[in-house]
């Protein structure tokens, strides 16, 4: 098998030939390369021109092979991944794509880039417009008359070019039966020839029908090398504007850069532009605060600035444990140490137990951005198509990795995947699906943190292996753990622990999670401000009193997520390993 041009990387220098033209003897002379190094060192040389060819001598063959084979090493170099990936489909043969974008420029540019290299002429179609070809040679026909999508399929048909047909915003006629049948019959025409049809879409829409027949690509937010020559552009600009060059040290460009990863090519410049204006210079808060806003639009990832610390977190050893042996698993050293990327957890747990806590722990202790994506709000229906929003969030959590993304709550989305439960036509079961064989597959460095507290709403797929790395649970604090706790607490409060009874408290907080705690510690300060006194033990004592414990009312589904977790998960402490012995549980079930 050829090697996928991914496997390639196109800023490395002009080196890769398996995209070079074949080489042919009437191509004009590319003009001598120009630079300070001379010419690139050349691949391997390319093949002898057919015989018959009298006029040339040995030596002329062989220079122009080498021109030849030269300007196609430059173009190829001028590829960016994604143009390869694309020029592989088109090689592949694919006779229909849909590229899934919503940045339509960047992406006709990347076909325009393909198309040149492979001396390819390039059609644009829209409902507007109709059919226009994108150079200046002139067309022999009338675009207007070809807005009817129909007709503009004909139109691909007809034509008997080397070429690519782009058509924009594809996806509605995806609906019409007329149109789809004639997709088809593209399709399959289409495979005998030089001819490629490219659907444009910001919404993926491929009938299934045509679900083997169409490559979909999905065009990725623009990565630092086209970040870095966003960025560069907008340094010539600035210094056309002010008169002179700004002062960035390399540090500073490539933490700016790092900042605008995540955005696509035009947010990036306006963000640039932003802080120019504002600044004077590109400053990296701008940056990073504009990308919050932006990120934080599209509706449903947010990127969660935390100062939590996992000090922060009273008990819960083996599940903190396990996260401080990954701290550096993204690194440099843990790939040369043979290790692999960790994938993801997923935190089971009581209700106030403190998973959203180690959630947001995790991104201050790996330093890692964390996001946060908001599975209700994935099927909300409010913003975009629930598969869409997704697919943006995977994307946009894989743009800024290493990343952590954080689903909250997970069970939320999922009430629609059982079969029992299809209410939605498959909607949710869909979106599942893609987003467990995402998390199956992904190699990007992208760390996923789910929690969940409803287990009966979890799907059996999610707890295959190989999707998360461990499953925790999450139990209520034994008293070990509730002493932390308390600590804690009182010492977020400014509260020295030490003047209280903190094995008393301890005591009377039997069954109480740590939000409970917590409250139990805000409560008694709120009474003891109210007196006019300095707080104690007395008034956190009475406030526990007046508390009824959710693990109560709660006690039946608690009992059910332990039995459950215990085939399934691993305990996120030691403490709770140790005391779930039948003779605990018991005492548990008659509290
Ligand atoms: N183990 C703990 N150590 C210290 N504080 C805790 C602990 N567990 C909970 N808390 C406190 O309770 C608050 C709420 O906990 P958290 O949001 O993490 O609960 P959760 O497990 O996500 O609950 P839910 O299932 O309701 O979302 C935390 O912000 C923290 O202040
Ligand atoms: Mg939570």
């Amino acid at each position: 098998m050829s090697p996928r041009p991914s496997d390639v990387d196109p800023f490395a220098g002009p080196a890769p030939v398996p995209y070079a033209r074949p080489v042919t003897a009437d191509r004009p002379r590319p003009p001598p390369a120009a630079g300070m190094g001379g010419p690139a060192p050349l691949p391997a040389p390319a093949p002898a021109a057919a015989p018959g060819n009298g006029a040339s001598s040995p030596e002329d063959v062989a220079a122009r092979n080498a021109a030849a084979a030269r300007e196609a090493a430059e173009a190829a170099a001028e590829m960016r991944k994604v143009d390869r990936d694309l020029e592989f489909l088109i090689r592949a043969r694919y006779a229909v794509l849909y590229m899934l974008t919503s940045e339509e420029r960047r992406a006709e540019e990347t076909i325009r880039r393909v198309a040149k290299a492979r001396t390819m002429k390039v059609f644009v179609w829209s409902i507007t417009e109709g059919m226009k070809l994108t150079d200046d040679s002139a067309a022999d026909w009338n675009p207007a008359e070809y807005k009817d999508p129909l007709k503009a399929l004909q139109f691909v048909l007809d034509r008997d070019v080397r070429g690519l047909f782009v058509f924009r915003d594809a996806h509605p006629y995806q609906k019409n039966p007329e149109f789809v049948r004639k997709l088809r019959d593209v399709a399959r025409k289409l495979k005998e020839t030089k001819k490629t049809l490219i659907l444009l879409a910001s919404v993926l829409a491929v009938p299934p029908e045509m679900e083997k027949e169409v490559a979909v690509v999905e065009y990725p937010l623009p990565g630092i090398p086209e970040i870095t020559e966003i960025l560069e552009k907008t340094l010539r600009t600035a210094k056309e504007a002010f008169g002179r060059e700004l002062e960035l040290d390399q540090r500073d460009k490539e933490r700016v850069i790092e900042g605008a990863l995540g955005l696509t090519a035009d947010e990036a410049e306006n963000v640039f532009a932003k802080s120019l204006v504002q600044k004077g210079t590109l400053d990296i808060d701008i940056v990073l605060r504009e990308k919050e806003r932006i990120v934080k639009k599209s509706g449903i990832l947010e990127f969660f600035p935390t100062q939590a610390s996992m000090e922060e977190i009273g008990g819960l050893d083996r599940l903190k444990d396990w996260l401080s042996k990954r701290q550096s698993a993204f690194g440099k050293a843990a790939r040369e140490y043979g290790l692999p990327r960790p994938k993801g957890i997923l935190l089971i747990g009581v209700p106030g137990c403190g998973k959203s806590l180690t959630a947001k722990a995790v991104g201050t202790f790996w330093r890692l951005p964390l996001l946060r994506l908001d599975m209700g709000k994935v099927f909300a229906g409010l913003v975009g198509s629930s598969e869409e929003n997704m697919r943006r969030a995977i994307m946009m959590a894989e743009a800024v990795a290493p990343s952590i993304l954080w689903i909250d709550e997970l069970e939320k989305g999922l009430s629609g995947t059982g079969s029992s439960n299809n209410t939605d036509g498959g909607t949710s079961a869909r979106v599942f699906g893609s987003f467990v064989s995402w998390l199956q597959e992904k190699t990007s460095p992208v760390f996923v943190i789910a929690t969940a507290n409803d287990v009966a709403q979890l799907p059996p797929e999610l707890m295959r292996k190989g999707r998360f790395d461990e499953i925790f649970f999450a139990d209520l604090p034994t008293a070990p753990e509730r002493e932390e706790i308390w600590k804690i607490h009182l010492g977020k409060r400014r509260r020295d622990p030490g003047k209280f009874d903190i094995a008393a408290l301890a005591k009377a907080s039997d069954q109480m999670s740590g939000a409970e705690i917590e409250q139990g510690v805000v409560a008694a300060m709120f009474d003891a401000f109210y007196d006019q006194l300095e707080v104690t033990d007395a008034h956190i004592l009475k406030a526990l009193n007046e508390t009824v414990p959710l693990s109560r009312t709660m006690k039946e589904k608690i009992l059910d997520m332990r039995a459950w977790c215990r085939a399934r998960a691993r305990p996120a402490s030691s403490a709770w390993a140790d005391t779930l012995t039948p003779e605990a549980e018991r005492q548990i079930e008659t509290t």
